[in-house]
């Protein structure tokens, strides 16, 4: 079994211990916990480049609105533990909320602009709270690489910039999406799908693979494709509404004319469940 800290003091003791006794690397994969194939990616691929790998699981209130689904995101730590050691995880840092978020907290995280569009616009604080955990579990980890999942890319985009600007000695390291057999991106969220409305949320899946054919086939212009996917997206039963369909280019710059290496990016809800997805353009 992975070792399991709740206690920030005991995992820094540990990590401090450890890399006294040798020049050991550390590769770090923040979740949520209710790990699936897409953590697993990020799991492994810490291990081959590091010597330790350190998983957190931590359903953080800060990134959650008030409306969201905070009390109900599953949470199976025991079920977390098995696949940790599955994988050959080395610790699980698992603190409570009083452990990250210490009584009286006022200090957060912004990184203005790139929290602000998108995702940002539909959950108003999200990113905030994202930047804010992250910056404060990569302060207790102290980790050499840190994975984070092309799923979130806009996520993984707002954490590069944070890396950036605060000058943190720490490499981001982007894992592409992994997606089930059929298409649909693996989440945590899956699990709220009814077989019915899993049926309908591969229409995201599917609208990126419409979306390709349209560029493939010589169309270029942004809002065509965009409609397209739309008309595609809302022709399915159960999906409630479209938050957003953009293209960008890799740095979240909205484009006219698509290009290869474009993100076509997506939020849908599909019965209670909003789904997130993005493609890039091939
Ligand atoms: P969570 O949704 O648990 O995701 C943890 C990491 O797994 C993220 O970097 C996410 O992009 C990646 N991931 C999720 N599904 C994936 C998939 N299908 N393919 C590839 N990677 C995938 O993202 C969070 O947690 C939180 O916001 C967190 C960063 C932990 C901060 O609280």
């Amino acid at each position: 079994m992975p070792l399991l800290f709740k206690r920030i003091k005991d995992i820094r003791n540990h990590l401090r211990d450890q890399k006294c006794s040798g020049n050991l690397s550390v590769g770090f994969v923040p979740t949520m916990g209710y790990l699936h194939e897409g953590h697993k990616a990020l799991i492994r691929e810490s291990k081959i480049q590091n010597d330790i790998t350190v998983v957190s699981i931590y359903v953080n209130p800060t990134q959650f609105g008030p409306n969201e689904d905070y009390e109900r995101y599953p949470r199976d730590l025991n079920r977390d533990m098995a696949i940790c050691e599955e994988e050959g995880v080395d610790i699980v840092f698992a603190p409570t909320d009083e452990e990250m978020y210490p009584h009286g907290f006022t200090t957060e995280v912004y990184v203005k602009g790139l929290s602000d569009i998108l995702e940002g616009e539909f959950r108003k604080g999200h990113f905030k709270g994202v930047a804010t955990v992250v910056l404060k579990l990569f302060n207790i980890i102290q980790p050499d690489r840190a994975y984070f999942g092309e799923k979130d890319y806009q996520q993984l985009k707002v954490i590069q910039r944070m890396v950036e600007d605060l000058l943190l000695p720490i490499e981001i390291v982007p894992v592409p999406i992994v997606r089930e057999p059929d298409g649909l991106a693996y989440s945590s969220r899956n699990v709220y799908l009814s077989p019915e409305e899993r049926k309908s949320a591969l229409s995201i899946y599917n609208s990126f693979l419409l979306a390709q054919e349209m560029i493939e086939g010589g169309e270029k212009r942004a809002g065509v494709i965009k409609r397209a996917m739309e008309r595609f997206i809302l022709s399915h039963p159960h999906v409630k509404k479209i938050d957003y369909i953009e293209i960008t280019d890799e740095d979240l710059n909205p484009k006219e004319e698509v290009e290869k290496g474009d993100r076509i990016l997506v939020a849908v809800w599909v019965g209670n469940t909003r789904l997130i997805d993005n493609w890039k353009v091939e």
